[in-house]
């Protein structure tokens, strides 16, 4: 199933990467939340792979959310792809290249099989459950840097930023006590930057479960720490995630924890 996975994030990914900087169709799901053609392609791409390959699997999808899995036995099925066609929409829709595809194959709650691909840079970020992670097949780990002042974060804003300037205070809490804060707009990658040590530690409040599922296990897999702000275990489908390279978690949580 990994195998699977990591073949349909690339070929979704594919379909981004031909459609990049044409004029496309973009449509407003809210103010500042956009969708575009690339978005809805990918996607049909993906969910088609899937029915047609586990036909009794659940899917959840960004752009069109839930679809039960077929029972079996006495229940429902154990298994959910949860998916993200287009991690990085609005940078896809400006031609900035920082986006991805991200896929994850969720079983009774937990997350077995996490992928993430960046078509510009061709690179593929893979997980699975008990077995490590690995970037383009290497195997990767977080970064070794222990203290927010060596520290490169990042981190994203939701599309309801504009209520909520506690996002702006957070940042420049964390500008001030960084080595730097990126804000790079796609959080599914931000994830796997830190899982392959690009980046040591990660915030946003308003994320999505298609916008982690993946870059958790990534992160896990790799050695690193995902919470909720608070330190708790992260339900990944609960907006606010914390994911560092477990090292700076703390100090992280000590900067959230001052509002
Ligand atoms: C968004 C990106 C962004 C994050 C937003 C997400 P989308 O996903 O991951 O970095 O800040 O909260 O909604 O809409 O580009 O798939
Ligand atoms: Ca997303
Ligand atoms: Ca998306």
């Amino acid at each position: 199933m990994l195998n699977f996975a990591i073949q349909t994030a690339r070929d979704a990914g594919r379909i981004l990467d031909d459609r990049l900087g044409r004029a496309l169709q973009v449509t407003n799901k809210g103010d500042i939340d956009l969708v575009t053609e690339a978005d809805l392609a990918s996607e049909k791409l993906i969910i088609d792979r899937i029915k047609s390959h586990y036909p009794r699997h659940a899917i959840l999808a960004e752009e069109s959310g839930a679809t039960d899995g077929i029972e079996v036995g006495a229940g429902k099925t154990d298994w959910k792809w949860i998916v993200d066609p287009l991690d990085g929409t609005t940078n896809y829709a400006h031609g900035y290249p920082c986006f991805c595809v991200s896929i994850a194959l969720e079983r009774a709650g937990a997350i077995e099989i996490g992928v993430v691909y960046d078509p510009t840079r061709d690179e593929m970020f893979a997980a699975e459950r008990g077995k490590g992670a690995t970037l383009n097949e290497r195997p990767m780990r977080v970064s070794t840097v222990d203290d927010l002042n060596g520290a490169m974060l990042c981190t994203g804003f939701p599309y309801n930023v504009r209520e909520r300037p506690h996002f702006a205070r957070d940042f420049a809490n964390f500008t001030m006590k960084a080595q730097a804060v990126r804000r790079d707009g796609s959080a599914a990658l931000d994830l796997a930057y830190i899982a392959c040590g690009r980046f040591d530690g990660f915030w946003e409040d308003g994320l999505k479960a298609w916008d982690v599922a993946a870059g958790v296990l990534l992160i896990e897999e790799a050695g690193g720490r995902v919470t909720d702000f608070i330190g708790a275990p992260l339900d990944i489908y609960t907006p606010k995630v914390l994911a560092s390279n477990g090292l700076v978690h703390n100090a992280m949580k000590r900067v959230l924890g001052r509002h």
